[in-house]
């Protein structure tokens, strides 16, 4: 076996990982200054240590000169959300970008691992410039929810401390853990949604204000004075009650009245 320079291998690694940072930093910056939400809370990178990879070799029963090929892992990069269905946004960007090719996909969200383990799983080839020309480089993309992290860091501490001997009644509470994990990852959701739910009400609401207030100063000036007050007077009646059908049906029947005042007008001429 030829002598292993290390660095020098891992070095092609390195970069993609630092590059990779930054594209999907620059993602996560670019939707919020434009004031728009980002489904990618947090990136991370890490090129594994040359330690890791003998370890994994050794438990693989991979040969040393064949790890580049054999490990698809070496250079690996996280990104953290708020929300599952972010992380399917996240995939999404990802299949779309020319600068990521997709090998293969994992959904441990759908088909939960047997240890409870949860994350959406990609690996892309990435294409940096090296001294010796272009060299396509494979990055496994961890994609997961903060809650996901959370449990995946603390299994994966344990696992490390008991090695395979990890104690049955430790397992059954990861278990249990990850368990709780899916219902706040559901319970998240749903919270997002009503939040969602909420805004979309709002922008309604405006909308119609909007209408209602348009159409009442049309009004004014062609209509009986008297009436429009009224009009105005019941507006302000249902806009305080907050009930958001009721004032739909007043802005019809706005609609409605104005319509026949333009018509009359129409008929005059
Ligand atoms: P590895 O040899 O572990 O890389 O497995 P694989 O090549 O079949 O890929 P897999 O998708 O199963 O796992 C890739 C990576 O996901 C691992 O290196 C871990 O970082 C993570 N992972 C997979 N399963 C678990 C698990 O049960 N617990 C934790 N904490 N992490 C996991
Ligand atoms: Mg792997």
């Amino acid at each position: 076996m030829e002598i292993q320079l290390w660095r020098e291998i891992l070095e092609p690694y390195s970069l993609a990982v630092d590059e990779l940072v930054v594209k999907f930093e620059h993602m996560i910056r670019a939707k919020r200054q434009n004031g728009q939400y980002s489904p990618m809370e947090r990136v991370e990178g890490r090129v594994k240590t040359i330690y890791s990879i003998l370890e994994k070799c050794q438990k693989k029963g991979i040969p040393y000169e064949r790890f580049e090929e054999k490990l698809g892992d070496i250079a690996g990069i996280r990104i953290t959300c708020q929300f599952v269905d972010d992380i399917y946004e996240v995939v999404r960007l990802i299949r779309l970008r020319s600068d990521m090719r997709v090998k293969n996909e994992k959904d441990y969200i759908k088909n939960t691992k047997d240890s409870g383990y949860r994350s959406y799983h990609m690996i892309v080839y990435y294409t940096v410039e090296t001294e010796k020309g272009p060299r396509e480089i494979p990055v496994e993309i961890q994609i997961r929810t903060l809650a996901m992290n959370f449990w995946a860091t603390v299994e994966h501490s344990l696992q490390y401390k008991y090695k395979e001997n990890l104690p049955e009644s430790i397992a059954e509470r990861l278990h249990k853990a990850a368990d709780a994990i899916v219902t706040l990852d559901q319970e998240m959701s749903s919270i997002r949604e009503d939040i969602l739910d909420s805004q979309i009400s709002f922008n309604i609401k405006a909308e119609m204000v909007a209408d209602i207030l348009n159409n009442i100063q049309n009004l004014y000036k062609v209509a009986n004075k008297k009436e429009v007050v009224q009009i105005q007077d019941e507006f302000f009646k249902i806009y305080s009650t907050d009930d958001l059908s009721a004032l739909n049906k007043f802005s019809h029947e706005l609609d409605t009245i104005a319509e026949g005042y333009r018509a009359q007008s129409l008929n005059l001429n």
